[in-house]
């Protein structure tokens, strides 16, 4: 995964040449304005273009045309002193004209190479029309579905973030950096975000630092070594320092301990929110403070530009840091190759077939079923007549997600459309039943109703509109918004048997729905070409594969709920709950556990159900004993045993049963897809390294630590076979 040191047209050396003669050329205003990023000035007026020419701004993100990014480049690059070009950006989050699903959903697919080329076909797509550069990949872990931001994650695992984060970073910067079709990447938010405090946008965060290098960071580091070109700050505090003052994380951990040599851009206005952080007392010290730490470009907001001079003036300030800054600012313009020509930007094209084929197969392989009682999935041949019911089945924007701001809204395949192209119109009936998630009146349930009576079996599209998830959408509440509870009691009611087709940008709570249904397909916010993708699986030409990529809460109460979690000294058994029958000095039931709720997920990470059935055996271990530098082998075969060919996500997990810190009850270790023909038998072969076992130990050093180990082969984070091997010095 790591692009090569040739990933960049020029060599460092001559890069680091170039960026010295200009660094000595450069006025301090000038180097302010490369520090500088705003929104594209809408419509570029000629006070922008004065600006642009004066060298005052260093990047421009989201929006302009291709004909105002041409000229504008065109003036900083023939018109201003020194020719400095300017870098375009833009928040490509889950696609940009086509759209994939949401990051969340991406993850379900357990796929990285399907990762990969949706980023790919995504960069090709930007960098068509001028930009270098986009705000993705959001790799925060989540552990919190009351959190909008869920939605743009890869999940709550920093293994599977770490792989899926690298493959995105792989796809949008390609080989080089100065291909064609490549653009930057940007590695956000820096860092611990996803621990937001009860799932509250811009919540503070209390993170200790084993969990935060072990947890937080991981993908970060991963994003490093992929060679992610920048890095985003977080709009949090860690332990009382907000992320972009951050001397700790930015400074030592980022460029001392990693040696990072990329570019640092605040989050939007970031700066001066270290003043109602109470980190800042002033704009002056907001700047100071930040420039401290190595935020080397200040999104939108004007504390550099406006404070820098005066804090070197008064020595507060030592120059070099400016110098730094900028230096990593320029390395990222010439590692873009944009002092050299890159291809003329060029108005939106149709989207691509490739694109929709990817955009397809994605999410074709995002989709969770969670539950599939007497197979109603996929719908036999026999149902004549099918009933398209519920908000969501007819909605292009809710299916694209947060995020989609450059989307090709009219090109989406909704779920209605794409089942009237193949079964024709004769054969469906439908109803909205709710204008959308939230609304409450139920007005439109009786056409909803008669539509199910007169089919066979009914697919209701439900779950949370666009708008519900996303930045600064957190939710108190996760169960199905608006009167759409309501709509599948009545809908039940007809006796017609109910499969639910959720979409959502976050975990739900949806207990009492789904026991009113034969069969549960989750899609996430599935993208352009979502509806091809679940007309695909709900009529069996493909079959579900994706897993959850974070657990699922029974209810809100469970929240923060996730499967590495530690043991306690008093764990529950599962089906353990209801009143405690002892008394403290009688400890039965005195167990960590709630009274009113089983204290397990209503599904767990790395859950999925197939049409297929899959069976695991022959768990065999290279050693029984594998040394501290050594590496143990691990093999199963796994056997398809149904009666539909499909996929497998065939996970490895462990455990250290002691150790100078308690370790996780599991840890995912590696996973593979596999697929099987019915019948087939395959074995699956993983490489552990010990030194994968490492974790922060009581001293605080990266150390793998002999001990006992349970390790299992599993379908998910609680089922699979179980061995037990040892890590000896
Ligand atoms: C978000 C970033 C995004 C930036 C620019 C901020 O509000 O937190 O993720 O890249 O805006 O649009």
């Amino acid at each position: 995964m790591t692009l090569a040191p040739g990933a960049f047209a020029a060599t460092s050396e001559e890069i680091e040449k170039r960026i010295n003669s200009l660094l000595q050329k450069m006025t301090l205003e000038e180097k302010l304005g490369q520090m500088s990023q705003a929104p594209f000035p809408p419509n570029l007026p000629d006070n922008a273009k004065k600006e642009i020419r004066k060298g005052r701004w260093g990047s421009f993100f989201n929006a302009g045309t291709p004909a105002e990014k041409t000229e504008a480049q065109r003036i900083a690059r023939k018109e201003s002193r020194l020719g400095i070009p300017l870098v375009f950006a833009q928040d490509a989050i889950h696609g940009y004209r086509t759209v994939y699903p949401i990051p969340l959903g991406q993850a379900a697919s357990w796929n990285p190479e399907l990762v990969r080329q949706a980023a790919r076909m995504t960069a090709r797509e930007v960098a068509s029309e001028g930009i270098h550069w986009t705000f993705a990949p959001m790799i925060d872990i989540a552990r919190d579905p009351r959190w909008g931001r869920i939605a743009e994650s890869l999940g709550e695992d920093p293994y599977l973030t770490s792989i899926l984060g690298s493959a995105m970073i792989k796809g949008f910067q390609g080989e080089s950096l100065t291909d064609a079709g490549s653009i930057a990447a940007c590695a956000k938010h820096y860092v611990g975000y996803g621990a937001a405090e009860a799932g509250r946008e811009y919540n503070s965060t209390w993170i200790p630092e084993n969990l935060l290098r072990e947890v937080y960071l991981k993908p970060f580091d991963a994003a490093r070594k992929a060679g992610v070109a920048t890095v985003m700050t977080a709009f949090n505090s860690i332990n009382g320092i907000p992320a972009t003052g951050n001397v700790f994380v930015l400074r030592q951990v980022l460029r001392g301990e990693w040696k990072f040599d990329g570019m640092v851009v605040s989050d939007y206005t970031a700066i001066p929110e270290l003043i109602p952080h109470n980190y800042a007392s002033d704009m002056a010290d907001a700047a100071y403070k930040a420039l401290r730490a190595g935020v080397d470009m200040e999104m939108v907001s004007t504390a550099y530009y406006d404070h820098a001079k005066a804090l070197i003036e008064s020595r507060k300030l030592d120059p070099k840091l400016i110098d730094e800054s900028v230096r990593a600012i320029l390395r990222l313009k010439f590692r873009l190759g944009l002092f050299d020509d890159r291809p003329a930007p060029r108005a939106a094209t149709p989207l691509a077939p490739d694109a929709l084929e990817v955009a397809k197969k994605i999410a074709t392989e995002s989709f969770v079923l969670l539950k599939n009682e007497g197979a109603v999935l996929p719908l036999a041949k026999s149902a004549r007549k099918i009933a398209i019911l519920g908000p969501l089945a007819d909605s292009q924007k809710d299916q694209l997600g947060t995020w989609a701001m450059g989307a090709d809204e009219k090109a989406v395949q909704t779920p209605l459309a794409a089942f009237r192209k193949i079964l024709g119109t004769d054969r469906i009936a439908t109803a909205p039943g709710l204008k959308n998630s939230r609304d409450i009146s139920r007005d439109g349930f009786a056409a909803a109703v008669e539509a199910a009576r007169s089919a066979d079996v009914v697919l209701l599209f439900l779950g949370e509109e666009e708008i519900l998830s996303g930045e600064a959408h957190s939710r108190a509440f996760l169960d199905l918004p608006g009167a759409q509870e309501q709509l599948v009691e009545e809908i039940a009611k007809t006796g017609k048997p109910i499969a639910l087709v959720l979409m959502a940008g976050r975990p739900l709570t949806f207990h009492n729905p789904a026991t009113k249904a034969k069969a549960v397909l989750w899609t996430w916010h599935p993208g352009t070409m979502g509806g091809p993708a679940i007309a695909d699986i709900v009529l069996g030409n493909s079959v579900p594969s994706g897993r959850l990529p974070v657990t699922f809460p029974r209810t809100v109460g469970q929240i923060p709920i996730y499967y590495s979690r530690l043991n306690t000294g008093r764990p529950a058994s599962e089906n353990e709950l209801g009143i405690p029958l002892g008394n403290p000095l009688n400890p039965q039931g005195y167990t960590s556990k709630y009274i009113d709720v089983d204290f397990t997920p209503e599904y767990p990470f790395g859950f999925g159900l197939s049409y297929t059935k899959f069976e695991y055996t022959n768990l065999r271990l290279s050693t029984a004993a594998v040394r501290v530098g050594g590496t143990l082998k691990v093999s199963a075969d796994i056997i398809n045993a149904g009666q539909y060919e499909g996929n497998e996500v065939v996970q490895l997990y462990t455990h250290q049963i002691a150790a100078s810190v308690s370790r996780p009850v599991r840890e995912l270790r590696a996973f593979q897809r596999v697929h099987l023909k019915p019948g087939e038998r395959k074995t699956v072969e993983f490489s552990l390294p010990a030194t994968e076992l490492a974790f922060y130990n009581d001293q605080m050093q990266l150390a793998t630590e002999p001990g006992k180990f349970h390790l299992w082969v599993a379908p998910d984070a609680v089922g699979g076979i179980k061995a037990n091997f040892e890590v000896v010095r």
